[in-house]
């Protein structure tokens, strides 16, 4: 099932607040509206955040084929979610290809055409990712992932769960474990209903458990995705990412991080230089709406955390697999 589908006037985009228990979709015509539905989480993953964006300023070009819109759902757009940095490799390189446009002729066209080949290009990147990920893990049967890295993610297979496919369509995977992801539950609804779709052996385990697996035998290998990753590797990804790289180091189990090489963030030198986006406290306190603890108890709540890169075995992109010392640097 397609995350993102594109019908020429408007982006449809599935609901992922209401995943596992409804496959609905919902219609964005503006690039308001798309920015608003990736703030929400309706759309999330860093891939394919951004490529919803571009979508998104390719509805307001639709609608006002002016510079001057465009220029305004360009920063509407970057607002939306600060810390993967897709969304902004998007916006940028839609800015670059329209930079000599002459406004006086309507760009839309041009613009929906720049869409749909960097929507292609990113199932192309995964495709690529995961075998080279998969060629990388010889003997590796079982994998512990963390949050959603699949289809629903990116326009389709998927970074980590990219190769976790990659693993089992080559019969190589046993078990892949998700961890719920706490406070979203990526893992656990998004997940585990993706390999469900797919016949993928998945068992789900609460955030706490990876130390444990690994002390016990029970995986090879960390592999998740990223939201950005700096120029020396350091790597921001979904919150409880840095304590399974940690777990991971002290057991000697390789951890992986697998990304397109929009993911990569060239001009940050090093993780310090990554905004962290805090979400709402409500997504603590409260499940489907039904309050959990306390009234008035304090939150915080940061959606990522920095994996430092000397904890990473290998980056993984379309390009190949990388290892320390990373020098993403332009
Ligand atoms: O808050 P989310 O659900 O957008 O966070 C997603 C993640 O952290 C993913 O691991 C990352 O974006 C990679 S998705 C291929």
């Amino acid at each position: 099932m397609d995350a993102i589908v594109w019908k020429s006037h408007q982006l449809d985009l599935l609901d992922q607040r209401q995943l596992p228990f409804s496959t609905t979709y919902l219609t964005c015509t503006t690039a308001d509206s798309v920015a608003q539905a990736i703030r929400d989480m309706v759309v999330r993953g860093a891939p394919a955040i951004g490529v919803s964006a571009m979508y998104g300023l390719v509805l307001a070009i639709q609608n006002d084929p002016s510079r001057s819109s465009f220029e305004r759902a360009c920063q509407v757009l970057a607002a939306a979610r600060p810390t993967a940095v897709n969304l902004f490799d998007a916006i940028q390189h839609m800015t670059s290809a329209l930079q000599d446009w002459d406004w006086s002729q309507n760009p839309s066209e041009r613009a929906e055409a720049i869409a749909r080949a960097y929507h292609q290009d990113d199932l192309h990147k995964n495709y690529a990712l995961a075998k080279w990920g998969a060629g990388f893990l010889p003997g590796i049967r079982r994998v512990l992932t963390h949050c959603n890295t699949g289809s629903l993610a990116t326009s389709g297979f998927g970074t980590a769960l990219g190769i976790v496919r990659q693993l089992h369509r080559e019969k190589r995977l046993d078990q892949v474990f998700a961890d719920e992801t706490r406070p979203y539950l990526q893992g656990a609804r998004l997940t585990q209903w993706e390999c469900q779709q797919e016949k993928i052996p998945c068992t789900l385990v609460t955030d706490g458990m990876g130390g444990y697996l690994m002390s016990e035998g029970m995986v090879d290998c960390v592999i998740v995705g990223a939201d950005r990753i700096a120029a020396n590797g350091d790597t921001a990804n979904k919150v409880g990412t840095f304590m399974l790289a940690m777990a991971a180091n002290y057991h000697g189990i390789p951890f992986i991080v697998a990304a397109p090489s929009t993911t990569l963030d060239r001009a940050t030198p090093s993780g310090a230089g990554i905004p962290i986006e805090q979400r709402p406290s409500s997504e603590i306190t409260s499940v489907f709406g039904h309050p959990i603890v306390p009234a008035d108890s304090a939150v915080f709540n940061p959606a990522f955390d920095i994996t430092p890169g000397e904890l990473v075995t290998a980056i993984v992109t379309e390009d190949g697999v990388f290892q320390p010392p990373y020098a993403f640097g332009k």
